[in-house]
């Protein structure tokens, strides 16, 4: 069990596909280090709730984490957020809110590298979001092609060849 220690204030974006492990580490780091979250999917989730349609959302739901981490980091509180982030517009605000708050930006991109596991992950998984269905496969495979590789100082984590705990110590590492 990691202990309670102190960050100073510190953006922490984790990006990867679909079931490649964010939301189990984003929430690892959270409680370790006693951070917020703000996670795109229960965000668009509630949208879809209120009756938005659904071709409004994706960039709203980014609006809104974006807009509570500008908070959050203009109270100096430091933020994980939780999101695909596939391409570039999305990673080019999370970089200008840590450079607005002079905060440290630490990304973490989560793959998983045996694409057996990750379908497996996909068909197994129920995320308990309410009003949001899993993904198929089918779609997974078209948001692959849409994912834009990263050029930006980052940790990568395998999250199919290491247990939780083991990358929850390496975020750790990287993120102090
Ligand atoms: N290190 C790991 N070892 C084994 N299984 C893992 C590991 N990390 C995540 N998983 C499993 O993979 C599945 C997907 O993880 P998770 O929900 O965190 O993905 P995600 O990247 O948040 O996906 P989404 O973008 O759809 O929310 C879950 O069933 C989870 O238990
Ligand atoms: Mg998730």
């Amino acid at each position: 069990m990691a202990e309670i220690a102190t960050l100073p204030p510190t953006l922490i974006v984790l990006s990867g596909l679909p079931a490649s492990g964010k939301s189990v580490l984003a929430e690892s780091l959270s409680r370790a280090l006693s951070l917020t979250i703000v996670s795109i999917d229960p965000i668009e989730a509630a949208m879809w709730r209120a009756g938005l349609a659904k071709t409004q959302t994706g960039i709203a739901a980014y609006e809104v984490a974006q807009a509570l981490a500008d908070e959050h980091l203009r109270l100096r509180h430091s933020v994980i957020a939780d999101a695909v982030n596939p391409v570039e517009a999305p990673r080019a605000v999370w970089r200008n809110l840590a450079a607005k708050h002079r905060v440290s930006l630490k990304i973490i991109e989560c793959v998983c590298g045996d694409e057996a596991m990750l379908r497996q992950r996909i068909e197994a998984r129920t995320r308990n979001i309410a009003g949001m269905p899993e993904i198929t496969w089918a779609r997974l495979l078209q948001r692959r092609d849409e994912y834009e590789p990263w050029t930006d100082p980052r940790l990568v984590l395998d999250t199919s060849r290491t247990s939780p705990a083991q990358l929850l110590a390496q975020a750790l590492n990287y993120v102090r």
